[in-house]
């Protein structure tokens, strides 16, 4: 069974590499008014999203992103962003005082950006466009915080290129659904076997290419190196450890 949406969403693949055409103000505005759409909870709308088209801005944040070159290449840069600084005016125009400093509070309006831009990416595929997630944009969240002047009660939890795709992406196997979806319990029986598949499939697609190094003392012997080795060393390094700190300044205390 198939739709034409599906069709569309199996075709997703990240662009890192883009045409220098602008995309038109309109067309983002369509973008962004398909991601309201998206469900928010309690139609709270607690979140924001920045458009950056500014050249200059635009390599500051690659820059502050780890020089990644398809920030600057893009002709936009959507920075969505979890947002209680709205209601937080609007409790003040109302009389009460907004509750931000739990856990739930940063969460649920984390989860609204992330909904949001997931949606914004389809709408934008849809229109032949293509679409980067850059969670990079954590990396120096203060910077980034100041250059987009992101009030209190704001935080940038994920970046977005976005523009005319110089080329269709490579699309990455995923891993067996059966890894993925659990019918009313879970249960991890068979992962082994689609562990060892995934691995096999990304390591056919050359993605991991280079990384196979020659093991050493073993004639043409090379390193088992797939998608769990890849995934297993990125898991066991501690990165962005100081978050929590940069999100209590920003008045999410996480408690
Ligand atoms: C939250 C999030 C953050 C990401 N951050 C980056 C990033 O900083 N740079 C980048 O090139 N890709 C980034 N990606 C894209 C992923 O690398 C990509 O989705 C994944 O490798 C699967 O590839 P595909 O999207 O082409 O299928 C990010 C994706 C997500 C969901």
């Amino acid at each position: 069974m198939t739709t034409p949406t599906i069709e569309q969403i199996m075709q997703h693949g990240s662009v890192r590499s883009y045409k220098p055409d602008p995309v038109a103000p309109e067309t983002v505005e369509t973008i962004v008014a398909a991601a309201q759409r998206s469900a928010t909870s309690s139609n709270l709308q607690m979140y924001s999203v920045v458009a950056v088209t500014d050249a200059e801005k635009r390599a500051r944040l690659k820059e502050l992103c780890n020089n990644q070159a398809h920030i600057a290449q893009a002709p936009v840069f959507l920075a969505w962003c979890a947002d209680l600084s709205r209601l937080d005016r609007v409790c003040r125009r109302r009389g009460y005082t907004q509750v931000t400093e739990h856990v739930e509070s940063f969460l649920v309006a984390a989860m609204d950006a992330s909904i949001a831009m997931q949606t914004a990416t389809v709408a934008a595929e849809s229109l032949g466009l293509g679409a980067c997630y850059i969670g990079a944009i954590r990396n120096h969240p203060r910077q980034v915080i100041e250059l987009l002047r992101l009030p209190k009660l704001t935080f940038p939890v994920c970046g977005m290129t976005l523009g005319w795709p110089a080329a269709a992406p490579r699309l990455r196997p995923r891993l067996a659904t059966e890894a993925i979806l659990h019918w009313e319990r879970y249960d991890a029986g068979d992962e082994e076997r689609y562990l060892l598949d995934y691995d096999r499939a990304m390591i056919e697609t050359g993605i991991y290419d280079g990384r196979q190094v020659a093991v050493p003392g073993q004639e043409g012997e090379v390193e088992d190196y797939g998608w769990m080795e890849h995934s297993a060393r990125r898991v066991s390094q501690a990165v962005r450890t100081d978050l929590r700190d940069i999100l209590a300044e920003q008045g999410f205390d996480l408690k």
